[in-house]
């Protein structure tokens, strides 16, 4: 379908969040490259996907799985070299994909050349280009992120004998955001991947780039000065390209991350998301209706962008605690699956490998209000290995097929990143790309068949949202427009089969088409509309005079 004039291409993107690492070793050293994610371009095509988001591919010591960036100008050797990065990125974009490339600018690796200048010697002239203190007193009021390995987020250095800011893993230096040379060379670093053509960027950690004494040192509006002058800066040089926001915070937090418009094109709905899943569980529609009632109107020109997993624990940070628990108690039994706020494992574990509410959730996804963005692996059902650290267990290599390390890597087994999912259910003979394409109703073609009708409209990118409140709780509903166009969503959230009456009094007049089939239902009249659905069975039906 041919973007409307004036439509950002954002609004209308499938995401799919890919790790160069996990995708495909082309050169058989155990580890994904550029060239094997070329190679695999066409997968994504298939899929339906026309946007790559890409965790940080830059060289990195890899504590943080390249969050911890070394050298913002680079490619990590494992992945390959620029001139590769180039090739994917044309071949991409040869595709009709874009690529969004992940930018951590709140924090550098300690590894990276201006740490090390930096923690030389306070004469040194980039000592002020991160957050020393002789104290590690000083913004006592801000959390700790990485609750389960750090005590603080001051750490000391023992070669210049201070204190150092660091909001996440303290081999993770905050840069220094008062220093202006700072963020004109943070500016530097995203032209360079700009020119070369990249097309966005997922900013991460963004409310933490100031601090200030007396806060929570998030969300600060000299953070949000910082953040518009970059935007101001991309609006100029490089007219069409997206910044989305990695803020988990609550959505009125959230809200000012898009200012007037002239902030970031899209965030993250992080509130949203934990509530899908708990509407699943508790099988009502509220925690999805009422954040949703929460969340402010956002300017014409911005999106959010929702997801159901990535490459993260599934944050629980905005939950109340009630919540949080209930969440645990759901979905994370065993305590080996909890991490930090939050819960270490994939969608198709977490949904106990049921296929119905896996598309219920992959229904809602590609439905609410929003960009959606997928999280590689998911689209087949991968499943993750919580005897891994850290959040390792949902990085696990693509399953390709049933063969040699799922057709991933022609390295020894022993030589992999890290080892193939195995076990009986989601291992890689069970779960893989090449099985699940030779059969017209696998959870992989299925996925390609949501997308495709996804894309026949226009609705569920750009329309509003009206929610429906049918007397049967289990049922979300609500009718996506824009212009013309009507789109119902009906979702049952319960395990049973159910009945609803929808008030569709003011359509009346209207035959519903079933987007899927294409079917017609009959035509809406003056009483309630009666559908009855099956056990987390979902319609999407278009609604047409005729
Ligand atoms: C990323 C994490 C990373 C952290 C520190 C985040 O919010 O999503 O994967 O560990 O930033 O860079």
């Amino acid at each position: 379908m041919p973007l409307e004039k004036d439509e950002p291409w954002y609004k209308h993107a499938i995401i799919y969040q890919a790790h160069v690492r996990t995708f495909y070793d082309s050169n058989g050293d155990g580890i994904g490259d550029f060239p094997g994610l070329d190679e695999k371009l066409d997968y994504l095509v298939d899929l339906g996907i026309n946007t790559i988001w890409l965790m940080p591919f830059f060289p990195s010591p890899l504590r943080d799985d390249g969050y911890d960036i070394a050298d913002y100008y680079s490619v990590h050797s494992s992945y390959g070299t620029l001139e590769d990065f180039k090739k994917f990125l044309v071949s991409a974009h040869e595709r009709r994909i874009r690529v969004i490339i992940e930018m951590v600018l709140n924090h550098t690796s300690d590894q990276h050349p201006w740490f090390q200048e930096s923690r030389s010697s306070q004469e040194n002239p980039r000592r002020d280009w991160y957050v020393w203190s002789s104290t590690d007193a000083r913004y006592h009021e801000a959390r700790i992120i990485f609750l389960d390995t750090e005590m603080s987020n001051w750490a000391w250095d023992p070669v210049s004998k201070s204190y150092y800011w660091h909001r996440f893993f303290s081999h993770q230096p905050d840069l220094n955001y008062d220093n202006p040379a700072v963020r004109e060379e943070i500016w530097n670093v995203m032209k360079f991947w700009l020119e070369m053509g990249v097309d966005g960027f997922r900013l991460d950690a963004v409310p933490y780039l100031v601090e200030r004494e007396g806060t929570n040192c998030e969300n600060l509006p000299e953070t949000h000065a910082i953040l518009k002058e970059l935007r101001r800066k991309l609006d100029e040089q490089f007219p069409g390209k997206m910044l989305l926001a990695e803020a988990n915070q609550w959505p009125a937090d959230l809200r000012p991350y898009f200012a007037d418009g002239d902030e970031f094109h899209m965030a993250f709905h992080f509130p949203l998301m934990p509530r899908m899943f708990m509407g699943v569980k508790l099988e009502d529609r509220k925690p999805i209706t009422e954040i949703l009632q929460q969340t402010p109107e956002i300017p014409p020109s911005c999106q959010w962008c929702l997801f159901l997993r990535n490459h993260d624990e599934l944050t629980l940070e905005m939950l109340t605690d009630i919540e949080r628990d209930y969440m645990n108690d759901s979905y994370a039994q065993d305590k080996a699956m909890r991490l930090n706020l939050g819960i270490r494992r994939r969608l198709a574990t977490l949904l106990d490998n049921d296929r119905r509410r896996i598309e219920l959730m992959n229904g809602m996804l590609m439905s609410l209000p929003g960009t959606p963005s997928i999280y590689y692996g998911d689209e087949i059902g991968m499943g993750d290995n919580i005897n891994l650290g850290d959040r390792n267990g949902v990085r696990t290599p693509m399953q390709w097929s049933g063969g040699w390390n799922g057709g991933f890597s022609a390295a020894d087994p022993e030589k992999l990143y890290a080892p193939l999912i195995q076990d009986p259910v989601y291992g890689f003979p069970a779960v893989n790309v090449l099985s699940q394409k030779r059969t017209q109703h696998s959870l992989l073609n299925w996925m390609g068949r949501l997308i495709a009708v996804r894309k026949t409209t226009h609705a569920f990118g750009s329309g509003s949202i009206e929610f429906l409140y049918p007397g049967n709780q289990r049922i979300l509903a609500y009718v996506r427009q824009l212009g013309d166009e009507k789109i119902l969503v009906v979702n049952n959230l319960s395990n049973a089969a159910q009945a609803v009456e929808l008030d569709l009094r003011r359509y009346k007049g209207n035959i519903l088409i079933e987007m899927f089939g294409k079917n017609i239902f009959p035509r809406v009249g003056e009483l309630p509309y009666l559908l009855t659905l099956g056990p987390y069975q979902f319609y999407w039906f278009r609604l047409r005079r005729i």
